[in-house]
């Protein structure tokens, strides 16, 4: 086949008009740091979560670091998280003195195995974290009932999931506290963001106070019309808001999520039905509850070749690859710090998984380019398979 000029990457983020006309407004509004943008971008996840409060972060690794920190997580603690997730939200446990510890996952579908979250619960677990690992929600009434009966904190890695839903309750809506990603390369993106979604209205105060240097009124409510320049601070905090900016764009991201989550759900069935029966790999195993997919991630195994050398042979053909993730347990200072501990269906999966390219703006050309690659590396110019 004939390789393309253009790099197709793994990710784009997908900027139009709504986006460009959205910042332009709050430049020229000239409010443009933490103001009535963020309100508005908050309100509309409560609407989107069903959740009661929602703060706006410049990310989800403060969203986590925040919420361990508010609900007193720490030295003497254990939190049960995956280990096939991103390290941010471990090193985040780590940071606060706590231990993580990594429960299994189901190795077709990637995520936390719930039967094994119970198992590792020991009379120091505080809380759990499940990730709803590309866009599928983790098995929520399991981990909810497992954590309601071992009076368990729940705090849902929601940074793949702006737009999955758990039988019909969108993540966050659970009652509990889920954090979100709007990273370039998630659903929806700020530049750079995150939120917290919850429904605690004591935890919501601890969240604001922390969010901003311990000060309860942000610099809107000292510096607009009318404001009040005093503060004073009863425990120190960190500087995590995120911009009216960031929330124009976040805001025109949000009113494009159901074409975005649409286009992305046809790009998957795509690779599915073209990808469908080439021997040396595994396709995305799916979740047997109800739930609506975000397909934040197409997370395929490689099971015929090394994956580095598949990676090289994609390159080849000019097309970006991902790897959603390195097991975070086998991480250097995870390793040295916490043990070392075996996890078989994590390591059976994490030598073999890799993220093809999913992005709204992808065409159909692109998806039928990338499927004919992996065809070719796999089994050949005659294509193959069953
Ligand atoms: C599962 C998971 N959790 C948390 C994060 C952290 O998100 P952020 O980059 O917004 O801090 C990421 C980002 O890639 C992620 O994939």
């Amino acid at each position: 086949m004939k390789i393309r000029e253009v790099f197709l990457p793994l990710n784009r983020p997908s900027i139009g008009e709504t986006e460009i006309a959205g910042v332009t407004a709050c430049l020229r509004s000239q409010w443009i740091t933490t103001g009535p943008l963020c309100k508005s971008f908050e309100e509309r996840f409560q609407e989107l979560t069903g959740a009661r409060h929602a703060v706006s972060l410049c990310s989800a690794t403060a969203g986590m670091h925040l919420v361990i920190a508010a609900l007193g997580i720490g030295p003497g603690d254990e939190v049960i998280t995956p280990s096939l997730t991103f390290a941010s939200t471990v090193n985040m446990i780590a940071m606060q003195g706590a231990r993580p510890v990594f429960a299994d996952i189901h190795y077709d579908t990637l995520n936390i195995d719930a039967a094994d979250i119970e198992a590792r619960i020991t009379p120091k677990t505080k809380a759990i974290i499940p990730v709803h690992f590309a866009g599928a929600p983790a098995e929520m009434d399991r981990i909810l009932e497992i954590a309601d009966r071992h009076h368990l904190i729940v705090i849902e890695d929601a940074a793949h999931a702006v737009g999955t839903r758990y039988r019909g309750i969108h993540v966050g809506g659970f009652g509990k506290v889920a954090v979100f990603s709007f990273h370039p390369l998630k659903n929806i993106t700020t530049g750079e963001g995150g939120l917290i979604a919850h429904s605690d209205d004591e935890l919501e105060k601890r969240l604001r106070l922390l969010r901003f240097h311990g000060i309860e009124r942000d610099a809107w409510k000292r510096y607009g019309r009318g404001g009040n320049p005093e503060y004073d601070i009863e425990a120190p905090g960190w500087k995590y808001n995120l911009t009216d900016i960031q929330a124009a764009l976040g805001i025109a991201q949000l009113s494009r999520l159901d074409e975005f989550n649409r286009r992305r759900a046809e790009i998957v069935a795509l690779y599915r039905t073209e990808l469908h029966g080439i021997e040396g790999m595994e396709l995305p195993g799916e979740s047997c509850y109800p739930h609506d997919h975000a397909h934040h991630l197409f997370v395929v195994k490689i099971l015929a070749m090394e994956r580095e050398r598949f990676m090289e042979r994609l390159s080849d053909y000019n097309v970006g690859y991902g790897l959603h993730f390195p097991a975070c347990h086998l991480l250097k200072y995870v390793k040295e710090r916490f043990g070392v501990v075996k996890l078989p269906e994590t390591e059976r999966a994490a030598k073999r998984i890799l993220s093809l390219p999913l992005f709204p703006d992808m065409t159909d050309g692109d998806v039928a380019y990338v499927c004919a690659a992996v065809r070719e590396i796999l089994c050949g110019s005659e294509g193959g398979g069953n």
